[in-house]
């Protein structure tokens, strides 16, 4: 099945701020292929929520055009699934229903299967009758990665999904992505501030700069995945990615972006 390919073709944005119109992106072009993992870094306020919103649907007003195989994209749907930092789960119903919400509601054995099989590839089977205060922020995030997935999106759309989580949670399900990504074949875009995070899950690291928002490099990440974060080929990428932000050849040193 086609997984989407995107390409996203001059794109240019521009928000009004103060009576004054700033331009947030400019020039953006680049392709995804189907079922790639590219992951997007760059300073806060350089416009990566913009574009994920603008790849999404969520913002139509803009120069330029997006494409998914092929359809031009002007409004959210279906097979585009954004995921925030923020869980957005609904805290008054179960996560079996958080889960299931965007589920055409009159195939109820089909249904009870997909809710069953999402559950069990986030790990979280014997959790559907628990609301969302009852979870921790992984068990909380992996529930919004599975109400995501659950309509089968083409696109998966990640802006800062781990960004809330400590250390050891974060590389786990960092892990758990990996695996849900080489099952489902799912084209991903992720936004990140962690740049270990980047070098770990992308096919291709796009790094932006700011004021306005341009692509100032597109890294090829040809490492085998999973990859081993002390390797010299990750840490050869990692001084790429450093040289864009820091003013450092220190790459011993973890940094955030
Ligand atoms: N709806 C809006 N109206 C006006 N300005 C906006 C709007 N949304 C975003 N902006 C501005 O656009 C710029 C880019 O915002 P955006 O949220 O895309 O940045 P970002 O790269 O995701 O930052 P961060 O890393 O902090 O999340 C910011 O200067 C922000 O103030
Ligand atoms: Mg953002």
């Amino acid at each position: 099945m086609n997984k989407g390919t995107l390409f996203i073709n001059n794109i240019s944005k521009s928000f009004n701020i103060d009576n004054k119109d700033i331009e947030i992106l400019k020039d953006i072009n680049f392709k995804i292929d189907e079922g790639e993992f590219v992951v997007i870094v760059g300073h806060s306020g350089c416009g990566k929520s913009t574009l994920l919103k603008i790849i999404a649907g969520l913002i139509t007003e803009y120069n330029g055009n997006v494409t998914l195989d092929g359809e031009v994209i002007c409004k959210p749907d279906k097979d585009r699934a954004m995921i925030f930092q923020e869980h957005r789960l609904f805290p008054w119903l179960t996560i079996r229903d958080n889960i299931s919400l965007g589920l055409d509601k009159s195939n109820k054995e089909e249904n009870d299967k997909l809710i069953k099989e999402h559950l069990k590839l986030v790990k979280l089977e014997g959790f559907e009758n628990a609301y969302p205060n009852q979870l921790s922020g992984g068990m909380s995030q992996r529930a919004a990665i599975a109400r995501a997935l659950i309509n089968n999106p083409k696109v998966l759309l990640l802006d800062e999904p781990f960004g809330a989580l400590d250390a050891l949670t974060k590389i786990q399900l960092q892990n758990e992505v990996l695996k849900i990504w080489q099952k489902e074949k799912t084209t991903m875009i992720m936004v990140t501030h962690d740049i270990e995070e980047a070098i770990y899950l992308a096919d291709k690291i796009i790094v932006m700069s700011s004021r306005p928002g341009k692509i100032k490099e597109i890294i090829n990440v040809d490492i085998g995945k999973p990859r081993d974060r002390s390797s010299y080929d990750f840490a050869t990428i990692k001084k790429r990615v450093y040289k864009h932000f820091f003013d450092t050849e220190d790459i011993s040193v973890e940094y955030t972006i």
